[in-house]
């Protein structure tokens, strides 16, 4: 089975991506000594940026093909924010910075957003770069509603759904997610490449 590093230190993420990737077997960047110290800043003005500083910091220092990723909230009546500073939006806790977004929407009528993720497949063997973008898109609710899931998922409605992801099964938003998209499309593509690889 092919192995690849998945550049994240979150182990429910790591968790949820070997669910989908069934065909290789991901590695966790704590197990390898030498990317102890690697934690590169997300300074990109992208989703784009950030997942490829990710991918080319882990794969350079490890010799490893790897997959990052990097993901937020994109709210539309406020220009996209948080956008890529989704998870330092305000200083503060998760519950701080989905307050501000509902404080911000205080008297807006446009409530949508979406959920973006990219993932960057990077292989420092030949330095081949690729990405994947995954979308779910969606309504800010009027206040926040639900325990699961992390971040901003109290606040956001899926289209088609009436409860937030904060109300939603795990494996609901698991299988609707921007997350679970991007990882999906690089799947598809790996695949499609490994049959090519052996033709
Ligand atoms: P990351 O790049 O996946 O670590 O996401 C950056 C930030 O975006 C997180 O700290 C969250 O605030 C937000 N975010 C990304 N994905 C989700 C999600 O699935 N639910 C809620 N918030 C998310």
């Amino acid at each position: 089975m092919s192995k690849i590093l998945f550049a994240t230190r979150n182990s429910n993420k790591l968790r949820e991506a070997q669910e989908i990737l069934v065909d290789l077997e991901l590695l966790s960047p704590t197990v390898i000594s030498a990317l102890k110290n690697i934690d590169p800043a997300e300074t990109g003005a992208t989703f784009e940026e950030n997942a490829k500083l990710k991918a080319r910091a882990y794969g350079r220092a490890s010799g490893l093909p790897v997959i990052a990723e990097d993901a937020g909230l994109e709210v539309a009546s406020l220009n996209n924010q948080p956008g890529v500073h989704s998870a330092r939006f305000i200083a503060g806790a998760d519950r701080d910075r989905y307050l501000k977004v509902l404080d911000l929407l205080k008297e807006q009528t446009d409530r949508q957003a979406r959920f973006v993720a990219v993932i960057c497949w990077y292989d420092p063997a030949n330095n081949e770069t690729k990405l994947f973008r995954g979308t779910v898109t969606g309504q800010i609710a009027q206040e926040p509603r639900g325990t699961s899931g992390f971040g901003y998922d109290p606040i956001f409605i899926p289209k088609g759904y009436d409860q937030t992801f904060g109300e939603l099964e795990a494996n609901v938003k698991h299988q609707l997610s921007h997350r679970k998209k991007a990882l999906s499309a690089f799947y598809d593509w790996w695949q499609a490449r490994s049959v090519n690889l052996l033709t």
